[in-house]
Formats: C-alpha cells, sequence, structure tokens
C-alpha cells in the first residue's frame, strides 16, 4: 500500500516547508518536490491545505470504572471520535482499583483496545497501591508489556489515590526502571474535608466542584510531587494543570533542578468556571477535576503555551452522558439517577457526578480554532503542543509526531478554511452531549492517516476498527 500527498504545505513543531510526502508500507520513505511514485500508489493533492504530523492525545480515559459508573465510549467509538478529530495516537490512563494487581490490569486495558482501536495506543500504567508485590509488578510492566510511563493520583481518596508512602516508593522504584510518571495532583485531605463542609451547608449544586477544590488545592498537590520528585530524582509528568499558581511551582521546582513535564487540556483552554453554574444542572456537564478555573488561568495557559512553559495539551477524555451519569449527583431526589452507592431518594450533591468531560474529538480543532486562527499561539506551538512534545516525552518520537524519513506516515491534512459547528448530533463520541454545543470552528482535519491508511476522507469516516497497533517502548536507562 502507497500514498503520496502531492504539494504539502508541511508545518512541524520546528519546520514548515512545500513538498510531497510518499508513504510506503506504513513509513515515510521520502519528502521532497515531484517525488516519483511506484506505479498503484494513490495520490492526493493538499494544495492549499496544512500537512501536520499525526496529532497525539497522552491523557484520555476509554475503559474507565469510575465513580460508581462507566466511562461511555468503548474503543471502537473512542480511537474513531478521536481520528476523526485528527488524533492518531492515544495514550490510555490504565486505572485499577486499589484491590486490582497493576500487572493484571495493563493486561486487562489492552485487552479491551486490541481489535478495537482503530489509531494507535499505548498505556500509562495505574499504580493505585504500593505494597511487597508493585516493584516487581512495576518491572513487568516496563520490560515484559513495554509500557514506559506510570500514573500515579493524589486524588480521589479512598479510590484510585495513594498516601505517601506509596507515594516515595512507587517514584523511588520507576526512576530505578527508567521510566517517567504522570500524576494527578490534588491534595486529597483538603478536597474530603472541605467538601463535608459545602454539603454539611446544603451547598450542593455543581457550581460548588469548583470551590471544593480550589487552585490552592492543586497547587499543594503539585508542590508536593516536586519534593517526592526532587527526593527520589523521579522524572514527574503533571497531568491536567489548571492554573497559573500550578504551573509557577512546577517551575520553581524545575529551575532546581526537577525533572517535570506539564500538561493542560483543551477545556481549560476553552471553558471557565462559570460554565459549572449554568442553570438546570447544565453545569454538570463541566464538572472535571481539577475544576475549571476563572479566565485569568485561562489567559495564562495560553500564555505559557506560547512561552513553552507548558509541554502538552491533552483531553483527559472522561466521557459520561448528561442525562444518565453525571444526573447521578443530583441534588434533587426526583431528578438524581440511582448508582451502585446512590440510593434513589437520598439527596444527592456534587461529589457524586462522575467527574470528566468529552473532549478527544474536539481537541484539535478546539486548540486550532481558538488558538491558531485567533492568533494566541503560532502554527508551531501547535504542533508542538497538540502532538510533538508528548511523543518526545513519552518515548515515541520521531515514530510519531513529526514528519521524516523512516517515521510512521501519520499524516494530517488540515483545511484551515473550513467553518463548522460543534454538536453532540454529528459527534462520534458515545455521549448525549458536548461540553461545546453550538460552538463555531475554523479549520479541520480534512484527511487522516495511521501508518499511511487513509482513516478519514474529506472529513468522513473510512477507517478499519482494529487497524490501531499497540506502540512498544522500552525505557531510557
Ligand atoms: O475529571 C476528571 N479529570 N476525570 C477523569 C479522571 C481524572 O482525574 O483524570
Ligand atoms: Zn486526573
Ligand atoms: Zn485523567
Amino acid at each position: 500500500m502507497s500514498l503520496v500527498i502531492r504539494n504539502a504545505d508541511i508545518v512541524t513543531a520546528t519546520r514548515r516547508f512545500t513538498a510531497d510526502i510518499l508513504c510506503e508500507n506504513g513509513i515515510i520513505t521520502a519528502i521532497g518536490p515531484d517525488l516519483s511514485a511506484p506505479p498503484e500508489t494513490e495520490e492526493i493533492d493538499a494544495t492549499g491545505r496544512y500537512v501536520f504530523p499525526g496529532f497525539i492525545d497522552p491523557h484520555v480515559h476509554i475503559h474507565l470504572p469510575f465513580m460508581g459508573t462507566h466511562a461511555k465510549d468503548d474503543w471502537t467509538t473512542g480511537s474513531k471520535a478521536a481520528l476523526m478529530g485528527g488524533t492518531t495516537t492515544l495514550i490510555e490512563m490504565c486505572c485499577p482499583s486499589r484491590s486490582e494487581d497493576p500487572l493484571e490490569a495493563i493486561r486487562l486495558w489492552k485487552s479491551k483496545a486490541a481489535g478495537k482501536a482503530s489509531c494507535d495506543y499505548t498505556f500509562h500504567a495505574g499504580i493505585t497501591r504500593f505494597d511487597d508485590s508493585t516493584a516487581a509488578a512495576m518491572q513487568a510492566i516496563v520490560e515484559t508489556e513495554s509500557i514506559t510511563s506510570f500514573k500515579v493520583f493524589l486524588a480521589y481518596k479512598g479510590a484510585f489515590g495513594i498516601d505517601d508512602t506509596e507515594l516515595y516508593h512507587t517514584l523511588a522504584t520507576a526512576s530505578g526502571l527508567g521510566a517517567i510518571v504522570t500524576a494527578h495532583c490534588e491534595n486529597a485531605e483538603l478536597i474530603a474535608e472541605t467538601q463535608k463542609d459545602l454539603v454539611a451547608a446544603g451547598k450542593l449544586g455543581p457550581e460548588w466542584h469548583e470551590p471544593s477544590r480550589p487552585v490552592r488545592v492543586e497547587t499543594e498537590g503539585c508542590h508536593h510531587l516536586m519534593t517526592f520528585a526532587e527526593m527520589t530524582g523521579a522524572e514527574v509528568y503533571v497531568v491536567h494543570t489548571s492554573c497559573r499558581e500550578a504551573v509557577e511551582v512546577i517551575l520553581a521546582a524545575k529551575g532546581r533542578g526537577v525533572k517535570a513535564s506539564i500538561e493542560t487540556v483543551a477545556p481549560y483552554l476553552t471553558l471557565d468556571h462559570s460554565h459549572a453554574a449554568l442553570p438546570d444542572f447544565e453545569g454538570a456537564k463541566y464538572v472535571m477535576s481539577p475544576p475549571i478555573r476563572s479566565v485569568e488561568h485561562q489567559d495564562f495557559l495560553w500564555d505559557a503555551l506560547r512561552q513553552g512553559w507548558i509541554d502538552t495539551v491533552a483531553t483527559d477524555h472522561a466521557p459520561f452522558d448528561f442525562a444518565t451519569q453525571k444526573h447521578m449527583g443530583h441534588p434533587d431526589p426526583e431528578k438524581a439517577v440511582d448508582a451502585e452507592f446512590h440510593p434513589t431518594g437520598k439527596a444527592a450533591n456534587f461529589t457524586l457526578i462522575p467527574n470528566g468531560i468529552p473532549s478527544v474529538e474536539e481537541r484539535v480543532k478546539l486548540l486550532y480554532s481558538q488558538g491558531v486562527a485567533t492568533g494566541r499561539i503560532d502554527l508551531h506551538t501547535f504542533v508542538r503542543t497538540a502532538s510533538t512534545r508528548a511523543a518526545e516525552v513519552f518515548g515515541l518520537h520521531p515514530r510519531k509526531g513529526d514528519i521524516v524519513i523512516g517515521g510512521d506516515a501519520d499524516l494530517v491534512i488540515w483545511d484551515p478554511a473550513w467553518t463548522g459547528t460543534i454538536s453532540a448530533a454529528t459527534h462520534s463520541m458515545a455521549t448525549d452531549y458536548s461540553a461545546w454545543e453550538g460552538w463555531e470552528i475554523t479549520g479541520r482535519a480534512e484527511t487522516v492517516t495511521v501508518r499511511g491508511r487513509v482513516m478519514v476522507r474529506e472529513g468522513r469516516w473510512c477507517g478499519e476498527a482494529g487497524w490501531g497497533c499497540f506502540l512498544e517502548r522500552s525505557a531510557t536507562t
């Protein structure tokens, strides 16, 4: 199977030039002017379009048992939605419960993707407890499962969260294995106590989610992780950073030599905390953790992208239906939906709203539309933060995240002039709502390839479930 893309306005994290791109057997084999191609090669003319490296979302949840329910997408819907938006590689958070073995969990999470994924993928292996067997499990995850990144939660006390002793040993073990640890940084005790106070005061609606885990709670979590990373020498990656103070704490630690990278996510760049106060419980659609902050933080995050302080823009795609799942936290017993631990008839509150926003399909178009098209970021920052840095940080570069000879032919032909509207009625995600319903968008992924196979053509799905490959990685030691 071969494909040549002609007259491509190629944009990578560092370069922009016009050339043809020849793809053979899944790999980019030539880049240059007027390339000759073997007979039977498919030709696509990209005149007037950008050609970007396939985008990488380094933080998604597909299989996610969480807060008494399960995230809505499976790998068939989630990876199709990713590709429709131009994302060709997903890194999923494997989130076992504390009672599950992390190695068994990775095998389970892999089995959920195999045969269903249409884009390429790997995982961050969740470590949700550390006991006598965990160091050996972590070693097997790196050496036999070819996964070189872990995930810890400082929040979600009693669910995924780990304590400080466990955090210390997870970081020290990962460091010895040459693996990186991704971390959700919020102080679990501060959240638990603040939530109790708010609920006792009758503050039950989704608008109280943000005050229950304010900027200080996230900043303390980041400071905490930085201290532990400094003491153990571990390399860390802070997921879904939402606010100025958290970024500043991490930058200060980097200044002291801590090996840390910073992720933000599309909702923080495009939405603000007023969305969680929308009437008729609509605010529940915008409940995620850390919470969406005020617009000052949003402005700071765009600036931080421009400055290169933030490495990646992910989604933290965690899709729950509004009608049947977000309503588990409705304070009106008549409207609340039942869940395992939430018997109908009891007053619910915001702490029972499943946390997360469906976004895997919208990340790239939001970043382009709200970032590049408005002049907030340039094309290279767009490619770097939505693709290249994730590949570099997680050991996938230059196979992914770039346009180079020998790299995978994951390419996005982007129409910058396209305009359209986001809607749940037309999206490919499995959820019944979009957090950006009705938003006008400029630019879209017109044609998308994964290892040279066209998966989206002129905005229409032509992909194949099961085409996606698990990406083996090896440690840096
Ligand atoms: O609200 C969020 N972020 N939901 C998904 C789980 C997590 O914390 O990443
Ligand atoms: Zn998280
Ligand atoms: Zn997450």
